[in-house]
């Protein structure tokens, strides 16, 4: 049996964590609105046409902000076209996926949708094919009273009241040469900047987020950011990381470990950001917006043949990564280094809900499930609020292809408003249990402690529509508490909650 241990203290701090943490991403992309949350003919679809099934697994996973409607997407939408009577609205091809897209869930059902699913929305503007005009206009459309041209256009569409958006996106990876008018980070971030201008005059509240590098291993990373900041800094709230990570070589303890190339990455922006506020003599800090991040590789090879075969039809089923156990765990190891930076990331999007590389799947007319990775996801929204701790964390560690000194035990720990802990960790471990010895210090006055755990004997393993729980959380037996040193046991690959409750 391996030993690890963790040490705590209430005051032992990183921050408050920021609920918007937990929150997720749906495309116009793929069957994530259509047959996704929109099914107008499915058994469970309400008068809207929302599924009911997805809407109870979406609120099952606590998620407080959904960013919309891209994304790739994003770059050639023109938002006009999805308000207004849905029989005019146009059908309009999508360079980004080449399907088409027939407006049919535009803006105002998407917010009702989200009031639905109990999350606020999180939209992108366009800035590819268009730019600062489309944007403040939306955010007039969005979020001013009455009026106005577009406000009141909003009031004639059927909205009194508006729809009251806080966080906005700066276009979506505008650094990447897949993307509809790529842009250079120079062009990019005057463009930004000028958006983010209008938009804040428009609406002084809102919060915007500037689109940093779509992966660690871009070619201009690190430039972009500079470059592009260099235009933007004081105009902008947040920087976007999105980042996915895949298992092609099939080798597991790598794989597990990426969670370590996540946290340079949102170093390695931090020192970037910092470094412009420090160049520009700015008071100023910059916070990250994770606006997409997760498991990406298992649908890749079918997709050429999809599009291949289905060019421009509606609603492919696009990426739809069916995620097994090892998959989640390296969910709950990225969570775990979200917590870890919460003063600083205080926006990370799971991309995304449904469908598309989703932690929700559905068959058309069918049925809805989790999927493995939903149960991290799940676990961290639920119980990761509150204060993030910063527990010294002892591990035995492990080499690998890609890295060094792996920790074999990933932990970190949470404090809620009640004074309740909660610890998140993983044993990456391939064969041995670890026992994690937490040393509470100060704490103490815990009355019981419950321990889940997410564990199965082929990291393969995946759900099903017809075998949704063959992955799925389970409660452990545990000793009551006796004193101020606790030791659970952490299974040979596993995640694990582990509540201390007053
Ligand atoms: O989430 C799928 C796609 O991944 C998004 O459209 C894009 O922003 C990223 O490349």
């Amino acid at each position: 049996m391996k030993h690890a241990k963790l040490i705590m203290d209430r005051d032992y701090a990183i921050g408050e964590i920021d609920p918007r943490l937990y929150g997720s991403f749906i495309e116009h992309l793929g069957r994530a609105v259509y047959g996704g949350i929109y099914e107008p003919d499915h058994p469970t679809a309400d008068e809207e046409g929302f599924r009911r099934d997805v809407i109870e697994l979406v609120r099952k996973l606590n998620v407080p902000i959904v960013r919309y409607p891209g994304g790739n997407f994003v770059s050639g939408f023109n938002w006009e076209d999805s308000i207004g009577r849905r029989d005019q609205r146009p059908r309009k091809l999508d360079l980004a996926w080449f399907t088409t897209e027939t407006n049919e869930v535009g803006l105002h059902e998407f917010c009702h949708w989200a009031k639905k699913a109990n999350t606020e929305v999180m939209y992108a503007v366009n800035l590819g094919t268009r730019g600062p005009d489309a944007a403040r206009n939306v955010v007039e459309y969005a979020n001013h009273p009455s009026g106005s041209y577009w406000s009141d256009l909003r009031i004639a569409n059927g909205e009194k009241e508006p729809f009251g958006i806080h966080l906005w996106c700066l276009g979506n990876e505008m650094d990447g040469p897949w993307q509809i008018c790529h842009k250079t980070a120079v062009e990019y971030g005057r463009i930004a900047n000028e958006a983010a201008k209008v938009m804040k005059w428009v609406d002084p509240t809102i919060e915007v987020v500037a689109s940093g590098s779509s992966g660690h291993g871009m070619p201009t990373f690190g430039s972009w950011e500079y470059e592009m900041l260099g235009e933007c800094y004081e105009n902008v709230d947040y920087v976007s990381l999105h980042r996915y990570y895949d298992n092609k070589s099939n080798n597991t303890p790598d794989f597990l470990a990426r969670s370590m190339d996540l946290d340079s990455f949102i170093h390695d922006v931090l020192a970037v950001c910092d470094a412009v506020g420090g160049r520009k003599h700015s008071k100023k800090k910059l916070n990250l917006s994770f606006d997409e991040w997760n498991v990406w590789y298992h649908s890749n090879e079918q997709d050429k043949e999809i599009v291949k075969q289905g060019r421009w039809n509606r609603a492919l089923p696009l990426l739809e990564d069916i995620y097994n156990f090892e998959d989640a765990l390296l969910v709950g190891s990225m969570l775990i280094t979200f917590l870890r930076n919460a003063d600083r990331v205080k926006v990370a999007c799971l991309a995304q809900l449904v469908n598309v590389i989703a932690p929700i799947m559905t068959r058309n007319g069918g049925g809805a499930w989790a999927q493995t990775i939903f149960y991290p996801v799940m676990h961290a929204s639920m119980y990761g609020r509150g204060t993030a701790l910063r527990p010294i964390v002892h591990s035995p560690v492990y080499d690998c292809k890609d890295y060094e000194a792996v920790p074999v035990v990933d932990a970190t720990a949470t404090m809620d408003e009640e004074g309740n802990v909660t610890v998140f960790a993983v044993n990456r471990d391939l064969a041995e249990d670890a026992e994690l010895e937490l040393d509470l210090r100060a704490f103490g006055g815990f009355s019981r402690m419950e321990h889940t755990v997410l564990h199965h004997d082929d990291v393969k393993a995946i759900n099903t529509e017809e075998h949704p729980f063959t992955v799925a959380p389970s409660p452990v037996k545990t000793e009551g508490i006796t004193d101020k040193t606790l030791t659970p046991v952490l299974p040979a690959l596993s995640w694990n909650v582990i509540r201390l409750i007053r």
